[in-house]
């Protein structure tokens, strides 16, 4: 799926958040320490832009991104080539749930709207356990309900209606941008999300809404 709508996921991005996922994603690296982080793992890297984020804000030796879809990793791989910065950044083709790296590679590994994805959530947040060197840290960035009323049933309305319509017009997709509303529902957000982690081994696990709880960064260390 995510090999066909390559081609629009950048801009569909920006028009569908109103330009507010960059101000996620940057919150997101922002949990990240400029001296401790120097390696840095981005799962389901997609076209890059976490990657890239980080790359600005930390100033990493050493970047990996990894998505299972090629196509979007092409689109990844020409940002990454005009920012002249493909001696810092590596964008691989692989699947999360069976990561072709050694134990402890990694001071950090995040993920943006990338876990929701995984065929088998556990396995996939396992491997970005395994990893991570002692003490590095995981920071996730994922979709999560919003809870507070009436924001709760406005965006409700937006995000089940009206998006999947733009979506599919924009990426000639018609599953894609349903596909983003159920996967959503179904993903276990919050304190239920922290759970997850913590029962993967992941310690000093904590999470913050941002925009009234549309998305969630999480965190933990191993
Ligand atoms: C919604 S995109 C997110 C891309 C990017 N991280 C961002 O912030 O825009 C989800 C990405 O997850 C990737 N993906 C889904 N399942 C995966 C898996 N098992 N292993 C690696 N990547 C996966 C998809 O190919 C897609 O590029």
């Amino acid at each position: 799926m995510f090999d066909g709508i390559a081609p629009y996921y950048d801009f569909l991005n920006g028009l569908l958040s109103v330009g507010i996922d960059t101000i996620w994603r940057r919150k997101t690296i922002k949990q990240l320490n400029k001296n401790d982080h120097r390696h840095v793992l981005d799962i389901a890297t997609g076209t890059a832009d976490l990657a890239i984020e980080a790359e600005k804000q930390l100033k990493c030796e050493r970047i990996v991104g990894l998505d299972i879809s090629n196509q979007m990793l092409e689109i990844g791989r020409k940002k990454v080539a005009k920012k002249s910065l493909s001696d810092v950044i590596e964008l691989v083709v692989g699947d999360s749930e069976n990561l072709n790296f050694e134990t402890g590679s990694f001071d950090a590994v995040t993920a943006a709207f990338g876990v929701r994805n995984f065929g088998n959530l556990e396995k996939g947040l396992s491997e970005m356990h395994r990893v991570l060197r002692n003490q590095g840290k995981i920071v996730i960035l994922e979709f999560s309900k919003p809870r507070i009323f009436p924001f709760k049933q406005l965006y409700n309305t937006y995000f089940k209606y009206v998006l999947p319509v733009i979506g599919k017009v924009t990426s000639k997709d018609p599953k894609a941008y349903k596909y983003l509303y159920e996967s959503v529902q179904s993903f276990p957000d919050y304190e239920n999300f922290e759970q997850v982690l913590q029962k993967i081994g992941f310690k000093n696990t904590s999470w913050t809404s941002l925009s009234l709880g549309i998305c969630t960064i999480y965190q933990g260390t191993k």
